[in-house]
């Protein structure tokens, strides 16, 4: 059965039309332009700590005590029942979020997901399944392919039988966005006005509300003791982020080094796949640097010729499951002459130290929220290298972005 009907005590705050869920904390400010020294980018991804902070006071609440957020219940109750499939539609960065969250969301809350590019769906639409929950991500809540593929959802859905009824939640940091207008339930990212270009700071504020969707999402499958320490270690990332942010002489030392690279690569493996293309994207957007991510399973597979001195890799390698099958593809990169770069976190920063030749360390934390803090060192990496190239950090070529 889709959703029906609104449950009395849904707040306001997040049904259709928009929504008016509002920062308990005043949003970031922003200078009121990026000439001179100081550039959007930059001081975007510095506010991250206080965007994740205010996101997760606005969500849980200060003392974040209660099991499941009350905004979040109210999402529950809208859900098909029971719920089967999860699909997201986004594009750019918005995707990259969409398959960290696909990740929890199978993983954590064990529903099956799918997750498509808007200008994908709209050509190869996925199979009309029943009891199904559409997920759409727009930072803008403009882009024109996302807006479409969820209206192509809506109508193809209309008039036919319950189950197959849409239910269309948006994530977006814009309320009053044109997405706003088409979803059923809006989840806001709340991160504040994001000037730069590419996207940094909302990126990691989608995060945190898939995060708490998805731990919504699990909530009847995990065990008390797995479900507190995770809303507990979300508490800790406003500082973790800062103490990751206080790499960043290390970034720009690392930028200085491969300021004229003329390729690059990023590795990662399970969630930190999608942690790698979001790296290689921010370097193409800003740089210009041609940068591909790949899963480092795949990439020993041919892409592996690619390698010589001339090249560095970079790769996730924060300590986890995941973690040694990544090292031994680094070994291998290595072999091949390459330079290699590890992002690693604090309990494995010993271990790891001989086999790279750069290494940035992050603060120790669950492999399965380590996206949140693996992906900063990428978003500074950019940018100091865009800067050293003298490039228009703020407004890359060839792209625009809808500021509403
Ligand atoms: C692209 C931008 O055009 O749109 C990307 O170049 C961005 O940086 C993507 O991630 C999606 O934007 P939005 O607003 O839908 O998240």
């Amino acid at each position: 059965m889709g959703h029906t009907g609104e449950a009395s005590f849904i707040p306001a705050a997040i049904v259709k039309p928009t929504s008016d869920l509002k920062p308990t904390h005043s949003a970031p400010s922003i200078p009121a332009d990026s000439r001179g020294q100081g550039h959007y980018m930059l001081q975007e991804i510095q506010q991250q700590p206080e965007v994740i902070h205010t996101c997760l006071t606005t969500y849980l609440g200060e003392s974040a005590a209660c099991f499941l957020p009350p905004v979040l219940m109210a999402l529950r109750d809208r859900l098909p029942v029971p719920l089967q499939e999860i699909h997201i539609i986004a594009s750019g960065t918005s995707r990259h979020a969409g398959l960290v969250a696909q990740f929890w969301f199978e993983q954590l809350a064990g529903i099956p997901t799918r997750i498509r590019s808007g200008s994908a769906f709209l050509e190869a639409p996925f199979p009309l399944t029943p009891h199904t929950l559409t997920i759409g991500v727009t930072q803008s809540g403009e882009t024109a392919d996302t807006l479409q593929a969820l209206a192509l959802d809506q109508q193809r859905r209309a008039g036919r039988s319950p189950e197959l009824q849409a239910c269309l939640v948006g994530i977006t940091n814009h309320a009053n966005s044109s997405l706003a207008q088409q979803v059923d339930v809006l989840l806001p990212t709340l991160a504040g006005l994001e000037v730069g270009v590419a996207a940094t700071k909302t990126f990691t504020s989608q995060l945190v509300v898939f995060y708490l969707v998805a731990l919504m999402l699990a909530e009847q499958r995990l065990e008390r003791d797995r479900f507190t320490p995770a809303l507990t270690a979300l508490q800790q990332l406003p500082t973790q982020v800062q103490q990751v942010l206080q790499q960043a002489p290390a970034i720009q030392s690392l930028a200085t080094q491969w300021r004229d690279a003329s390729h690059c690569i990023l590795l990662g493996r399970g969630i930190n796949r999608a942690i790698a293309l979001e790296g290689a994207l921010k370097l193409k957007e800003t740089t210009y640097l041609h940068a591909e991510g790949y899963a480092a399973g795949e990439f020993m597979h041919g892409p592996i010729a690619l390698l010589d001195e001339r090249v560095p890799v970079i790769a996730i390698a924060p300590a986890g499951k995941t973690q040694a099958a990544l090292l031994t593809n680094v070994q291998k990169a290595k072999s091949h002459g390459a330079p290699v770069i590890g992002i690693v976190t604090r309990d494995n920063a010993n271990a790891t130290e001989r086999l790279f030749d750069t290494q940035i360390v992050l603060p120790a934390i669950d492999e399965i929220l380590s996206p949140l803090l693996t992906v900063i060192p990428l978003q500074l990496l950019a940018y100091y290298i865009a800067v050293l190239r003298g490039l228009n950090v703020d407004r890359p070529r060839n792209i625009t972005k809808t500021l509403v």
